[in-house]
């Protein structure tokens, strides 16, 4: 028998996050931070390789959001705002509905984050410091359309932080305020839950798809510098 967790006792363990979308989250937790500290240090170099690897990891979660594991795929968690008004009365009501993947509500902040993430990245490539460094399309767009763009890219990290810090401050709120845990699962990939919540059908896709993906998204944001 293993200790009290707060869950009925005939909860099942059920495989949720698979690797890739760990890998995913954790890695992109790291490159954020790193692209934010790289920015203020005006470590410029280490700035592109850190914005080109997130830039690279967004474009991985879209596609893996189509042909990844059951619960990373976009069909089985974006839901209109009849789903999220549903959950979040059942929330309040004290009735808060257990979910094997993303939330309705979540699902919203996961589509944020995705374009926040992304649009930050892809305003970089055409940013320049006035200085040494131009983005690596910077000559797409030339001097003028690249400074408006700098501009953005310095004003839509603020928006990029706010999202975050939503984010960081919901899941901890779940933890605290409705007892769950949502962290643990996204580091083990398992969630400990009632079997009625468990969908009948779940796809797998092998680590290695997501692997191989990720290897040609690493190498398409990293051949944009060859443009340069
Ligand atoms: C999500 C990824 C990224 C984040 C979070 C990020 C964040 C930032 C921040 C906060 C600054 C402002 C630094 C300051 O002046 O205090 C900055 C500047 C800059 N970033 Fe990024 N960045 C990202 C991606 C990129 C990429 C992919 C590139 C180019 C390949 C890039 C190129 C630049 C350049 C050239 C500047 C200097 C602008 C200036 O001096 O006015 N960034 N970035
Ligand atoms: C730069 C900071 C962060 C970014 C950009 C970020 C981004 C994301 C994204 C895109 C997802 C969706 C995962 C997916 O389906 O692919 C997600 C989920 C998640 N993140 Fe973060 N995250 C950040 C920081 C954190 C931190 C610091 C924590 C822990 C305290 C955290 C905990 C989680 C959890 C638990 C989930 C799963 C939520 C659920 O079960 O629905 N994140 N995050």
């Amino acid at each position: 028998m293993g200790e009290y967790d707060g869950k009925p006792t005939d909860a099942v363990s059920v495989r949720v996050w698979d690797r890739p979308t760990r890998v995913f989250h954790w890695v992109l937790v790291l490159c954020v931070a790193g692209a934010w500290v790289t920015a203020e240090q005006g470590m410029t170099e280490w700035h592109e390789r850190l914005g080109l690897t997130i830039l690279a990891l967004i474009v991985f979660r879209l596609i893996w959001g189509i042909v990844g594991g059951e619960f990373a795929r976009f069909s089985s968690f974006v839901r209109g705002p009849g789903a999220v008004l549903t959950y979040l009365r059942a929330t309040f009501a004290g009735r808060h509905p257990e979910y094997a993947g993303h939330n309705p509500l979540g699902a919203l902040s996961v589509l944020a984050l995705l374009l926040a993430v992304g649009t930050q990245a892809t305003l970089g490539l055409f940013a320049n410091d006035d200085i040494l460094y131009e983005g690596p399309l910077y000559h797409l767009v030339g001097y003028d359309l690249s400074g408006t763009l700098t501009g953005l890219h310095h004003q839509m990290f603020n928006i990029l932080l706010a999202v975050v810090i939503v984010h960081v401050v919901a899941v901890i709120g779940y933890m605290l305020l409705l007892r769950d845990d949502l962290i643990l699962p996204m580091i083990t990939g398992v969630k400990r839950m009632a079997p009625g919540a468990v969908p009948g059908r779940i796809r797998r896709t092998p680590w290695w798809v997501g692997l191989a993906i990720l290897a040609v998204c690493g190498a398409g944001a990293y051949g944009l510098t060859l443009l340069a």
